[in-house]
């Protein structure tokens, strides 16, 4: 038995997904279901037992010590986030309060639980806390890539909460020997992202007839990494990290914005042509930057490559066309994302 936290979230909850295809051990998703947590990414484990969801906030230290004394998993790994940057700039609050307080009461319930276990149990038993890159700020053009040594420097609320709740957990390791493990990942994209982010936002507004918003020059580099890679490397993490440590884990897929953008188009004049035969780019407007934007992130991989054993299968060619076909393909996703309607998707349709 394993605890996820976050999991009705995009990458949470393409791990819940992958995970119970690769394993056959039960997982305990625990997710505060806010705007960005929708169960219907879930829709296809309805009536699996081996997925319990819970409803519950992660600061909630009551709640989580219940279910660990009820479930006693050998494992959690923390997803639970607020995790857009642009609502971090218009409210911070929440992001203190989720990624930092949050992430503070979930330790202290691990902390008590780890200290009852005995044996293999204790021995065997970790902390998985999922991160990002942006940890460690922003880099010039032509910086080496961020590596597991390289000085937190984070520049939005966003992703000053997140190094405060990375810190919070190394620090739990150190004082009190509790078994974490940190990853900081770069940027992710694939099936059942928000469309608040770039790549589903792009592609939702192409498809709409909207416009399609590049903050500032559209030359700010992101490092994408197709989701499921992510998900691998986090279970190679847990089977096989060595506590106490950080493990980076990135794409080798350094990208501008707007190269992004054009290649999403392309994708889409490709695979759903517009009407009148003009390509997506016709949509594309430049808007004012976003505040404190940070111009380049890149992830050193070498790490996990090399003790891990670690590596993407998707290059960013193969894993962005099957990102934007399964947009294509799953348009009732997308549409009760954007109406709210997923909100009701618990009580209409989950039967757990
Ligand atoms: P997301 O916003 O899509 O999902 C977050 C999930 O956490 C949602 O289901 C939400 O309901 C849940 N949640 C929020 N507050 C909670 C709370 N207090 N208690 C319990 N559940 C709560 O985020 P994501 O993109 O899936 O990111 C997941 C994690 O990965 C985050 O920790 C994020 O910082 C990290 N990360 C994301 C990326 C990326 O590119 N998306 C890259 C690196 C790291
Ligand atoms: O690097 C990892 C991080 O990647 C994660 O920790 C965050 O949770 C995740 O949201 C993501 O942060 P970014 O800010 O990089 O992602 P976002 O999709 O919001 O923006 C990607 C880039 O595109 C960024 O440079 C801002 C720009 N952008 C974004 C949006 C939404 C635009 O130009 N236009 C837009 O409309």
């Amino acid at each position: 038995m394993i605890f996820v936290t976050g999991g009705a979230g995009f990458i949470g909850a393409n791990f819940v997904l992958d995970w119970l295809v690769e394993n056959d051990e039960p997982v305990v998703n625990i997710d505060k279901l806010t705007y960005a947590g929708n169960l219907e990414s879930l829709a296809s484990l309805q009536g699996d037992k081996r997925h319990i969801f819970v409803q519950g906030d992660i600061g909630d230290a009551d709640l989580i010590t219940r279910l660990l004394e009820k479930y006693q998993p050998r494992a959690v790994i923390n997803f639970a986030a607020e995790s857009h940057v642009d609502r971090s700039i218009h409210g911070p609050e929440a992001f203190v309060q989720t990624n930092v307080v949050g992430t503070f009461h979930l330790l202290e319930a691990v902390r008590a639980y780890w200290n009852e276990l005995e044996g293999d149990s204790k021995a065997d038993f970790r902390l998985l806390h999922v991160s990002t890159d942006e940890v460690y700020g922003s880099l010039a053009k032509d910086d080496p890539a961020f590596s597991e040594t390289s000085r937190y420097e984070p520049n939005s609320p966003y992703s000053a909460s997140k190094a405060a709740s990375d810190h919070l957990v190394r620090s739990y390791h150190h004082t009190y020997g509790l078994p974490v493990l940190t990853t900081n990942c770069s940027n992710n994209y694939g099936p059942y992202h928000f469309p608040e982010k770039l790549i589903p936002l792009i592609i939702v507004n192409a498809l709409a007839g909207k416009s399609l918003p590049i903050y500032g020059d559209g030359q700010q580099i992101r490092d994408w990494l197709y989701v499921k890679d992510h998900c691998s490397a986090i279970r190679r993490v847990l089977a096989a990290g060595t506590t106490g440590e950080t493990y980076n884990i990135g794409g080798w897929n350094e990208k501008p914005n707007i190269d992004i953008v054009n290649t999403v188009c392309a994708l889409l004049d490709e695979l759903r042509p517009r009407t009148d035969n003009q390509s997506y780019t016709g949509q594309i407007t430049f808007v004012t930057d976003r505040l404190g934007h940070d111009r380049r992130y890149a992830i050193d991989a070498r790490k996990i490559e090399r003790e891990l054993g670690w590596k993407p299968a998707e290059t960013f060619a193969t894993g962005i066309r099957k990102t934007v076909q399964w947009y294509l393909d799953n348009h009732e996703w997308t549409a009760n994302v954007q109406s709210g309607a997923y909100r009701d998707w618990m009580e209409t349709n989950y039967q757990n």
